[in-house]
């Protein structure tokens, strides 16, 4: 079976329909045909400053989440990174075979540095493309699910494996970057000109655990371009596209189906219903997601029992690595 791994930050608690729609949505079906590992990135999160006990909070509601978005422990193994210390061991073999250029080339580090100010970035943050190489390397994934926003990590991921295997010999999987044609990049409602994210004000961004009553009045009031017609236009309606490819992805219906079905109707009908199609679809993971908080002892088994399963597979690669490179058997 193709091996697959992703990961996702538990920075914010809540995920927001940006992250379900460009990729754990493939996460949840990729499991039918692949073997997949999923983890909780809290290692990555704490490259900018968190609070402990949020930290811990949020690593537990994003197992409960994406195990409510239908991550089936049974089938993939779903941990946390933090449990499974072999992503540190790769990821400091992969540093020392980064180039301080090429870490410096890529683009979330450089909006995300501007972000914490001059002085305030961590040697963490910097080295965070390479980390997350690692997670991928480790379990020698053929296939990363992931949005739009992830493409340049990917990349360098593969330079690293294929940069390895040039110099040792092969060892690693060089994986591809598994990003979906129609949602791979959702728009903020507000700000259509850039991804919806936790780090623009929260009108814009669908969280999954928002109670439904605020996400329909998110989508009431999402920002629509001029004109009237509902048809899907990227660049000089962008804002009306990206309803319509949300609607579209979560209905099932094609954005030329919507289009149709929408002629001679205002953005206003369009909205209406495109509420009704989300919150149907984030009520039931809403009240799922709690179920599983009410049992954090079940969790902790399952995120337990997931780091076990991946530190199998990890071990592998770092015990291999470790000869390649040249250390000294430890036995
Ligand atoms: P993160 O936690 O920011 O986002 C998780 C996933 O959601 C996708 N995503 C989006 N897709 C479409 N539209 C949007 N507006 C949008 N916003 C976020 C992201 O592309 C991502 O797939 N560095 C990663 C986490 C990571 C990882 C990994 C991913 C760590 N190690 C190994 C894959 C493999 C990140 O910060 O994602």
């Amino acid at each position: 079976l193709p091996r697959v791994l992703s990961g996702i930050q538990p920075t914010a608690g809540s995920f927001h329909l940006g992250n379900y729609l460009g990729a754990l949505r493939q996460w949840v079906s990729l499991q039918d045909t692949t073997e997949a590992f999923y983890c909780v990135v809290d290692l990555h999160a704490i490259t900018v400053p968190q609070d402990p006990a949020e930290l811990r909070r949020n690593s537990l509601v994003s197992a409960a989440q994406l195990l409510a978005l239908g991550v089936d422990p049974t089938r993939s193994a779903l941990f946390v990174q933090s449990h499974v210390p072999e992503h540190l061991q790769l990821s400091w073999v992969l540093e020392c075979m980064t180039g301080f250029g090429e870490a410096s080339r890529m683009t979330q580090f450089k909006d995300k540095s501007q972000r914490e100010g001059a002085s305030g970035a961590s040697v963490g943050l910097f080295t965070y493309p390479v980390l997350q190489a690692a997670d991928i390397l480790l379990y020698q994934a053929d296939m990363v699910p992931v949005g739009e926003d992830q493409r340049q990590h990917l990349e360098l991921t593969r330079d690293l494996a294929t940069r390895f295997n040039s110099r040792y010999g092969a060892t690693l999987t060089v994986p591809s970057a598994h990003i979906p044609p129609g949602a791979a990049k959702v728009l903020d409602l507000q700000q259509p000109d850039k991804k919806m994210s936790k780090s623009l004000p929260p009108a814009g961004c669908v969280n999954l655990l928002d109670d439904p009553a605020v996400t329909a009045k998110k989508i009431r009031s999402a920002v629509t371009d001029t004109g009237r017609e509902v048809v899907a236009d990227p660049v000089n309606k962008p804002g009306v596209t990206n309803l319509l490819t949300i609607h579209s992805t979560l209905s099932g219906q094609s954005v030329a189906e919507l289009e149709e079905r929408f002629a001679g109707r205002g953005y206003g009908d369009l909205k209406k219903e495109l509420a009704e199609v989300v919150t149907d679809f984030v009520t039931p993971v809403r009240d799922r997601t709690q179920e599983l908080l009410d049992d954090p002892a079940e969790l902790t088994r399952v995120l337990a029992d997931g780091a076990q399963r991946a530190r199998e597979v990890a071990s592998r690669t770092v015990a291999t690595v470790y000869d390649r490179v040249g250390f000294l058997p430890s036995a």
